[in-house]
């Protein structure tokens, strides 16, 4: 049997999937919705989540960067390997701009993030609505490449077990062999 990815591993991939699509659904949701109390009460929720995904995201890239993942399997052609490589960074590149840009755009809007409603976080900008609205622009098209970025994943993931019938997607579900 080969090697699965580490437990660590299995846990903030799922753990940090699964906030997510919850903040992607939540943040079309909320959106939608006329200026209300609860609209605004989903929208601190939605930053307070969005923040912690960001932290789980930095101990993410901090734990990948000094632990190797398996090997892709050896049927995959260089164009595979090249397009799994990409995906995945661009994947790691957007899990962290993202939150980055949400908390900017909330700092240049001038609505401070208390993460939590306990910790007061510093706003990164100085208030600025042009700024502020170009943020919005920004987090809004990131979401979308995400979208489509996933979509291509986890395609790739049902391909490989399906079709390729290799080990791809049960080495980020299974346990470890002890
Ligand atoms: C991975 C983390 C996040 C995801 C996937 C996410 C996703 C989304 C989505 C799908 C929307 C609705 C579409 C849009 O207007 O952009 C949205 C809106 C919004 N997000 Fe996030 N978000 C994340 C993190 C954050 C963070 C950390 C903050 C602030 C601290 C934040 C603040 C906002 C705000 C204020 C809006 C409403 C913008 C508006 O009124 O149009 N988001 N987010
Ligand atoms: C927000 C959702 C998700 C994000 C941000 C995400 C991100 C990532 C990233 C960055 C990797 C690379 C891990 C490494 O460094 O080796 C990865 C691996 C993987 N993901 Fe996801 N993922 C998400 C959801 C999913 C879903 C829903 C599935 C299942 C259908 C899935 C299946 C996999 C598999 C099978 C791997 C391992 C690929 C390999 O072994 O090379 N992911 N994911």
């Amino acid at each position: 049997m080969k090697t699965p990815y580490t437990a660590t591993a299995k846990a903030l991939h799922w753990g940090i999937a699964v906030l997510i699509f919850g903040l992607l659904g939540l943040g079309f949701y909320m959106t939608g919705l006329s200026l209300s109390p609860t609209k605004l009460q989903l929208y601190s929720w939605h930053k307070w989540v969005g923040i912690t995904v960001f932290a789980l995201v930095v101990v993410r890239l901090a734990w990948r960067l000094t632990h190797r993942p398996p090997a892709l399997p050896s049927h995959m052609s260089p164009i595979e390997r090249l397009a799994a490589h990409a995906g995945h960074h661009l994947l790691y590149l957007l899990m962290f701009a993202i939150p980055l840009s949400g908390w900017l755009m909330s700092s240049a809007k001038g609505f401070q993030t208390v993460w939590f409603g306990v910790l007061p976080l510093p706003d990164l900008l100085a208030k600025d609505k042009a700024l502020g609205d170009l943020l919005q622009t920004v987090h809004m098209a990131l979401n979308f490449l995400l979208i489509a970025v996933l979509l291509g994943h986890i395609g790739a993931a049902l391909k490989h077990h399906f079709f390729d019938q290799d080990d791809v997607l049960t080495r980020m579900l299974r346990r470890r062999p002890v």
